[in-house]
């Protein structure tokens, strides 16, 4: 690949500090080596995430000075309506203020008894901790090829169906308050799910009558992964695609931050507005305010009802998918091991692979995401061992399946030179890749370590 046709030009620019390695070595050391509590102004390049760092359109700004900031019943609240019930073809939508929240109203409201399970293709951390926090307990189903770094497949992100029916049956169907199907799966690589996997994972929902959820925050580069690798959808459009994807679930939860191209924002959808609606929106009321800006000024819907639209134009994700794979053939020339082929918004290294003198307990995805920012101020982070919590009944270290560094790249932020210097810097490091130590934890909170612990390098 040589080049990525580029969809937009530049009007606006926000500078970048530029620092030395020098520097950069005395500003991790004071950072407790956790790359969360360096200073965003510290970074050249900022990889952490691609959740609501993305860049708006001009469109969506002159939308923002638009919006209509009435308590209950603003214009913004029904253009989003609108837009999102068009798309979807959900009767119930429901702003929020990011993800997060939509997973706080419905969880409680989904799991009617203490200890139902809730089965994922694998769950995001705050999907997650949510199905926990509502006395549910979440089991992962990914196919088995989404945990082979090495294994090249359309669709790595998809639910294992067999493995599926073999947990409800095992479980009994009483005990499974829901199913959730994350797009793209975020946590094995923004891997996408085809269309036939869906489609058979909400069959077997419906036999079951267990509601089947979306956790929508990708839906645009799902979409697009599907038209230019299912067969018979090339000729779809990637809204059409979208439409009938939804039309297998009965809910979805929605991170805007992501595909919406906003910097603040989720939604909550129902298919059918039943049983479950009025108990959600007290909850709504209740934690994210009415139900007309549900935690959002006005501007913000504003913002969203655009970017849902724009999120799924084709020249857009052709550029948002090449610019991700433009990074991987960069890092093939440089033989960086990374989960194959390139997700939709993430490079995730194997860093196991790289670093494979270090114990998966030296957390070898931190080691290089610590090593990326010493070498050129490009800030990752780890997906691996060290972001598993401890076991709460042992306290025991978990090991995770595989060492990630990931490597997030936000929409419309950065050029092909800035993934030349991404690619460039991991093959410097690679050169030395015997030298780079290992961490231990001196500091860590009781959960969620990975944001606030303090480390140290062993020597
Ligand atoms: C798949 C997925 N679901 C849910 C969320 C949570 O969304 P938010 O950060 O907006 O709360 C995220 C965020 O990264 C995500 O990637």
């Amino acid at each position: 690949m040589r080049y990525i046709p580029e969809p937009f030009k530049i009007k606006m620019v926000e500078p970048i500090r530029m620092t030395t390695e020098e520097e950069r070595r005395k500003l991790i050391a004071e950072a407790g080596y956790n790359l969360f509590s360096l200073k965003a102004e510290d970074v050249y390049i900022d990889l952490l995430t691609d959740s609501g760092t993305n860049a708006m359109s001009d469109t969506q700004w002159a939308a923002m000075l638009t919006g209509d900031e009435s308590y209950s019943g603003g214009r913004s609240y029904y253009q989003l309506l609108d837009n999102a019930r068009e798309l979807f073809g959900y009767e119930w939508i429901q702003p929020v203020h990011q993800g997060r929240a939509a997973e706080k109203v419905l969880f409680p409201v989904l799991i009617e008894k203490p200890g139902q399970f809730v089965i994922s293709n694998t769950f995001f951390d705050t999907t997650r901790a949510h199905v926990g926090l509502a006395g549910g307990r979440p089991v992962d189903c990914v196919c088995p090829e989404g945990l082979d770094s090495m294994h090249e497949a359309p669709f790595k992100g998809n639910m294992d169906v067999g493995r599926l029916e073999a947990y409800i049956d095992e479980l009994g169907v009483e005990n499974i308050a829901g199913i959730v199907m994350t797009i793209t799966n975020n946590s094995v690589g923004g891997q996408p799910v085809s269309m036939a996997n869906m489609k058979a994972t909400a069959e077997v929902a419906a036999r079951h009558n267990i509601p089947l959820v979306i956790d929508a925050a990708r839906f645009a580069e799902n979409a697009f992964f599907i038209k230019s690798r299912e067969e018979g959808y090339a000729d779809k459009s990637t809204r059409e695609i979208t439409k009938e994807f939804f039309s297998y679930a009965d809910i979805f939860t929605m991170s805007a931050k992501k595909d919406a191209v906003t910097n603040m924002g989720g939604l909550l959808g129902v298919r059918e507005e039943g049983e479950h609606v009025p108990d959600v929106r007290s909850l709504v009321i209740s934690s994210e305010g009415y139900i007309t800006y549900g935690g959002l000024s006005g501007r913000d819907l504003a913002a969203l009802a655009v970017g849902l639209v724009e999120g799924l134009d084709e020249d857009h994700l052709e550029y948002r998918l090449g610019q991700v794979a433009y990074l991987g053939a960069r890092l093939d020339e440089f033989g960086i091991p990374y989960q194959r082929p390139a997700g939709g918004h993430a490079i995730f290294i194997d860093a196991g692979k790289l670093l494979p003198h270090l114990p998966w307990n030296g957390y070898p995805g931190h080691a290089l995401a610590v090593e990326l920012y010493i070498e050129a101020g490009i800030r990752g982070c780890d997906i691996g061992s060290y972001l598993m919590d401890r076991n709460p009944e042992t306290g025991e270290e978990q090991q995770a399946p595989l060492e990630f560094t990931r490597l997030a790249i936000p929409r419309r932020v950065y050029t092909q030179a800035h993934l030349d210097v991404i690619a460039e810097a991991l093959g410097e490091i690679k050169k030395r890749a015997e030298q780079v130590k290992g961490y231990e934890i001196t500091w860590e909170p009781k959960v969620l370590r990975h944001f606030t612990s303090k480390l140290r390098p062993v020597d």
